[in-house]
């Protein structure tokens, strides 16, 4: 059943008008739908397919006439038809019946649709493909109440009310493909605001929120005028119609969708304020934001040709929101962000039955490739193309790409083409990055040539095989480099170019420089390849690069590769619950970095620098993982860490503290080390038998701040590490928020995550809360969701019960939503790196969904997938 990305054929029809009119009721909406078809083939005798998906319908003539039709299991199939004709018809759907939240749905009271990529069929029948583009007339009729806002794509044309019923009748003015058609009718608070483009147009900003939380909307719409501002400052690019309009819903399968001129956002992507959000929240916000707006040429001006090359524009729009994030917020967090996403997820998914290349070849269900390989590491090729031809040459591709292309449906070697001409380089071996799945391994050593006074540098690659390509070719990639004298400073060998790149495009190549003796190569600066690199740089030499490399990324690779070596060094030793030796190379230089500390530092960068790696990433480290061994090296690096600083913590907690309750990017970073403090001060005290004090020092915490990034620190440190003040906080934090959804979705997390198999009770207990909604994406991703993906520990927990709760929760939703069942599936694909016991464990789950009745396309092609390895 899966589709082949070579089977593409071009449309025999096009759609070039759609009329809709939308009769909107909770149950039965009536959807008359007067299209205007155009032949595109010679082939004169092809019938016109129309896609539909659980429609009702009524009737369907074509030039006014009773034509001969058939209705089939996908849609209708018209027979006869002219070259150029119009279809009316009418069908009926039942909106509150809709728990996929694909196609027009109701959530929480408010109609809205979600369509890309294939839910427009289950609106009205269409060819519902990206490569055909429409102009759209929308009249919506709202139920006789609670829609006072009716909204869809473009510019209001006419509102009112007939026969007591609101009505609005919008128009798209730029041809689009159905999955951008977007349509929202209730009841809401609104933000407006203008924005004055660069040339002086004067565009209406709406944000729609739940009424109620006006507030909350205020960072998102500064967020809008933010973007709009940026993508002319670098790009040049114009906001293009007279409006924009973003609405906030409740029930969302992921998290915004970028509806041309009709933003529909999760909420949890709108709604902050200091006291309900973290500053993590305000930065996400601020990113999704960017993201979705900046979909609007990249993406909705120049769509897709087809699905298979997905990537086009979320690796390019994903590229563009990180340097709108790294020039607006902070380019280290935002760049170590993105390089962790790489080294934990998408490394899994590389490793695991499921991995694709970035253009996949082939698809069963859509939906199961919005994966962090289309979206990360595709925005992680856009990145090296950035660096191999520098930012003016891409600026200038990128323009000349939006408008050789604009109002084009297109294809991602379409882009590279255009890249080649314009920045004049040459992409052919760099498109294995396209082609092949699976991550480089790049080993790297060096030696001394005497004689010629040359550093000799030797860099090989090697990709493993993955499931669906046996061999691998050589990958194309920049190399970033520097190059650290004795003293620490900087020194530029002449063959390295200005650019400070070298390629590596050969299974094997050697590099000279021109250098002194003992002059260290620092290699793979600012990650510039999503590649997994060993260099075997001694402990002095990364402590070396700690205190004098200037590039973020490589400081805090450094610790993170103290620690794996830490970790890999004594993961016998863990295996066997024995006691560990100290991490006492890290110890001192934590202890160096933290003396140092004062306000004047970059906090930012010095709190990631400090971190101890999640679980999740140091598994990455692994094939072959040993779960247990693995947490129990983890916890103890920690806490000998915590323990041997822990004095240096507490002042460090005295001395640092944000000027503020509200988010900034400067008070962000202070609140960030403060809490880092925190909770090493919370796991020391832990370990030296006064957990007392820590239950003291961590509920002060939450007590003293008003600011939600500082309650929830507390409220993990002490459910995660069982607290005495854990009960209090948990029912204080009850009181306050258990009737705010978003907020409250914080007290199912941190339960789910516990790092033990207590996580497990949890979640089953509190999928019976009254606040739970299992219908609701983003309770399920904050309970089994969270356990699935962010608590490895629990979830792989020995007695299995972990696997069957998170099983039983996937089998529920499959008929309730299989897209996000799909989704919190994911770990378990991977069972086979794992060992026996819990892969057999596994393996019972996978084989009775697979014995499910009604199961749907999302899961069946995931797991399937997994057992044919
Ligand atoms: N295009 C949206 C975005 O990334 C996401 C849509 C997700 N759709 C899906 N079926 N998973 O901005
Ligand atoms: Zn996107």
């Amino acid at each position: 059943k899966a589709q082949k990305r070579t089977d593409y054929k071009a449309p025999n029809f096009t759609a070039t008008d759609i009329d809709l009119t939308f009769t909107l009721d909770d149950t039965k909406t009536i959807v008359k739908n007067v299209t205007r078809f155009k032949r595109l083939t010679s082939d004169a005798k092809a019938p016109l397919i129309l896609n539909g998906e659980e429609l009702k319908l009524n009737y369907l003539k074509v030039d006014g006439i009773n034509y001969k039709f058939k209705e089939t299991k996908n849609g209708v199939e018209i027979p006869s038809v002219p070259d150029e004709f119009t279809v009316e018809l009418e069908n009926e759907i039942n909106p509150s019946a809709n728990s996929s939240l694909m196609g027009l749905y109701k959530s929480n009271g408010t109609f809205c649709t979600q369509c890309e990529p294939e839910g427009f069929r289950r609106i009205t029948y269409s060819l519902d493909r990206s490569d055909v583009l429409a102009k759209y007339r929308v009249t919506i009729i709202g139920p006789e109440y609670g829609c006072g806002v009716l909204l869809s794509n473009g510019n209001l044309i006419e509102r009112g009310t007939k026969k007591n019923r609101p009505y609005a009748i919008w128009e798209d003015p730029f041809p689009k493909p159905s999955y951008l058609f977007a349509l929202v009718a209730g009841t809401f608070d609104i933000v407006s605001d203008t924005f004055t483009t660069m040339s002086g147009r004067k565009v209406d900003l709406e944000l729609y929120v739940d009424r109620g939380a006006y507030e909350r909307g205020l960072w998102a719409m500064q967020s809008i005028k933010d973007s709009m501002k940026w993508d002319e400052g670098r790009w040049g690019l114009e906001f293009d119609l007279d409006n924009f309009k973003v609405v906030a819903v409740d029930f969302f399968n992921f998290g915004a969708m970028e509806n041309k001129g009709l933003n529909v956002f999760n909420s949890v992507y709108v709604m902050v304020d200091p006291t309900c959000a973290t500053d993590t929240a305000f930065y996400n916000v601020q990113s999704v934001i960017g993201h979705e707006y900046f979909h609007n040429y990249t993406g909705d001006r120049v769509t897709l040709r087809d699905w298979f090359q997905l990537s086009l524009k979320e690796s390019l729009t994903v590229f563009r929101d990180q340097e709108f994030s790294s020039d607006v917020a902070n380019r280290a967090l935002t760049r170590l962000h993105a390089i962790n996403v790489i080294r934990g997820p998408q490394f899994a998914e590389d490793a695991s039955p499921m991995a694709h290349p970035v253009r996949p070849e082939e698809v069963m269900e859509m939906n199961n490739f919005y994966t962090v390989t289309i979206y990360d590491k595709g925005a992680e090729i856009i990145r090296m193309i950035h660096t191999l031809i520098g930012e003016s040459r891409f600026k200038k591709a990128l323009n000349d790409y939006l408008h050789k292309y604009d109002g084009q449906a297109v294809t991602i070697e379409d882009f590279l083409c255009c890249f080649e001409e314009s920045a004049g380089v040459d992409l052919s071996q760099f498109r294995r990055w396209y082609t092949q799945a699976g991550t480089p391994h790049v080993k790297a050593s060096w030696t001394y040539d005497e004689e010629n006074k040359n550093l000799v540098l030797k860099l090989s690659q090697h990709t493993n095989p993955t499931r669906d390509q046996q061999v691998k070719e050589p990958f194309y990639m920049p190399i970033r480099m520097s190059f650290l004298d004795k003293e620490g400073h900087d020194v530029h060998p002449a063959e390295l170019s200005s650019d400070g790149y070298i390629i590596l495009n050969e299974n094997e190549q050697e590099y000279r420089f021109t250098l002194d003796r003992d002059t260290l190569p620092v290699i793979l600066r600012d990650f510039s390849a999503p590649v997994k690199l060993d260099a075997p740089y001694t402990i002095e030499q990364l402590q070396h690069m700690l205190s004098f490399c200037d590039d973020a990324f490589i400081k805090v690779d450094c610790a993170t590769t103290m620690q794996n070596r830490y970790i890999h060094d004594n993961l016998e030793i863990a295996a066997a619950q024995s006691v560990l030796k100290d991490p006492a190379e890290l110890i001192a230089s934590y202890k160096a970095i933290l003396d140092s500390v004062d306000s004047q530092s970059d906090l930012i960068l010095i709190n990631e620098t400090l971190k101890i790696q999640s679980i999740a990433n140091l598994m990455e480290t692994f094939d072959k993982i040993n779960i247990d061994a693995i947490k129990y090296a983890h916890d103890a690096l920690e806490t000998k860490v915590a323990v041997s600083l822990v004095n240096e913590f507490v002042e460090l907690y005295g001395k640092i503290r944000a000027l503020s309750a509200n988010y900034s990017v400067a008070d962000m970073g202070r609140r960030a080390i403060n809490n880092s403090a925190l909770h090493m001060i919370a796991v020391a005290k832990c370990a030296m038998d006064k957990k007392k004090d820590a239950s003291d020092i961590v509920l002060n915490h939450y007590n003293s701040s008003k600011n939600m990034t500082d309650k929830l620190q507390a409220m993990t440190d002490a459910v995660h590490l069982d607290l005495e003040c854990k009960t209090e906080i948990l029912k204080s934090f009850e009181k306050d928020w258990s009737k705010d959804a978003l907020v409250f979705d914080n007290f199912f997390r941190v339960q789910a995550t516990v790092p033990n198999k207590s996580a497990i009770d949890n979640v089953k207990k509190l999928l019976s809360h009254p606040s739970y909604d299992g219908k609701n994406p983003n309770r399920v991703r904050a309970l089994a969701g969270a356990l699935a993906l962010s608590n490895p520990v629990a979830l792989n927990d020995i007695s299995g019960e972990g696997y069957d709760l998170l099983c039983k929760q996937i089998s529920a939703l499959n008929d309730i939503n299989p897209s996000v069942a799909a989704r919190i599936l994911t770990p378990l694909l991977s069972f086979r790196r794992l060992d026996e016991k819990r892969q057999g464990m596994i393996l019972n789950n996978l084989n009775s969904l697979m014995q499910m009745p009604k199961l749907s396309r999302s899961i069946y092609e995931k797991v399937s997938t997994a057992l044919k390895e």
